[in-house]
């Protein structure tokens, strides 16, 4: 049977909630990730150091025997250099939501304005935090991350020693947008790699699907293909995997995110495998984040086979990508 064997995998977008929901979805990443850029969108958001040494605290002991290292973030605001000297050691990236862009981003930036954004900035690129992106505009919501273009394009310029990573990436314009900046990256979810939006709404009304940003055209999936499926040295996995209660989806008024962490790396090697580039996903999946970000996690191997696996219906009160379904990769074990 074949096999696939990766090192240090890691999710460098990560979901996990508090409370009850983040002791149902922690123990699923720590079981096959060495580690996840943990996202700052609880309600309140995380933005003070208290608020980030206690959440990292909760994720810890959400996490049982398994090792996991959570890099926590804070949700971006115009902070001071005095605070960001204060809070660097307990940080790994900043996350930019444009006020109500997405899921729980009210209080984000309400508008780009360099001057105000100045100091907090280029503080980040001295302490060489790195600023991780939601890039969408408010326009109509198919054109929402082509229009935001102009916007990486102005932090990128403005600020060329910050890394700035344009996260979980649905477009051919996002792609062209990569190489021509030295200090733009990016992510890409693992269902961006799989759906257009026609996965979403074509058919049957799909709300385990649905998430912002939603998945565009087969020309956007064909271009985020190119890039991940060659691990281009500037993408890196982040899965988005973004838990809400099955009541909160499967409801008039469906909550954006797709619950994908238990299953991503079975279906990252369905892809892979695919496409015949099996032998490009330990760069995709671990070692470009390791380059980008500067990390080492510590040791963990995930050994996954090419036989059928039926996802389950459910894990706790959330419904995850392709419940019930058989995708034809699965954990053998984890070391
Ligand atoms: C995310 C969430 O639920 O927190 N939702 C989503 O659709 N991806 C927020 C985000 O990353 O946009
Ligand atoms: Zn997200």
């Amino acid at each position: 049977m074949k096999t696939k064997t990766l090192l240090m995998p890691l999710d460098m977008h990560l979901h996990l909630r508090d409370g009850v929901m983040l002791e149902t979805v922690a123990p699923l990443s720590a079981y096959s990730f060495s580690g996840a850029i943990i996202m700052p969108n609880l309600v309140p958001p995380v933005t003070t150091l208290d608020d980030v040494v206690e959440y990292k605290k909760r994720v810890m002991s959400a996490v049982p025997n398994d090792y996991f290292e959570p890099y926590m973030t804070l949700f971006y605001k115009n902070y001071s250099k005095s605070f960001l000297e204060s809070v660097a050691d307990e940080i790994t990236a900043i996350k930019l939501y444009p006020d109500g862009a997405t899921t729980n981003s009210d209080g984000g930036v309400a508008s780009f304005d360099i001057e105000k954004m100045r100091e907090t900035l280029e503080t980040m690129a001295e302490l060489e935090i790195p600023l991780c992106v939601h890039g969408e505009s408010a326009g109509f919501v198919m054109d929402r991350e082509a229009e935001f273009m102009s916007v990486y394009e102005l932090l990128a310029k403005n600020f060329p020693k910050l890394k700035i990573i344009m996260e979980h990436i649905t477009t051919k314009d996002a792609v062209e947008m990569l190489d021509k900046y030295d200090n733009l990256y990016a992510t890409i979810t693992v269902h961006h790699l799989l759906l257009t939006l026609d996965d979403v709404i074509g058919g049957m009304m799909m709300p385990h699907h649905f998430c912002k940003p939603i998945a565009k055209r087969p020309e956007d999936l064909d271009a985020l293909l190119s890039i991940a499926l060659e691990a281009h040295p500037k993408v890196m996995f982040g899965s988005d995997s973004a838990p809400h209660p099955q009541h909160k989806k499967e409801t008039c008024g469906c909550a954006a995110g797709v619950f994908t962490a238990p299953i991503a790396l079975q279906l990252l090697c369905e892809i892979f495998d695919q496409y015949g580039k099996l032998d490009n996903l330990q760069a995709f999946v671990s070692d470009n984040a390791q380059n980008i970000y500067g990390i080492c996690p510590e040791f963990k191997e995930v050994t996954l086979e090419n036989r059928p696996f039926e996802v389950p219906t459910s894990y706790g009160n959330v419904v995850p990508m392709y419940a019930g379904e058989t995708i034809n990769w699965a954990i053998e074990s984890v070391e």
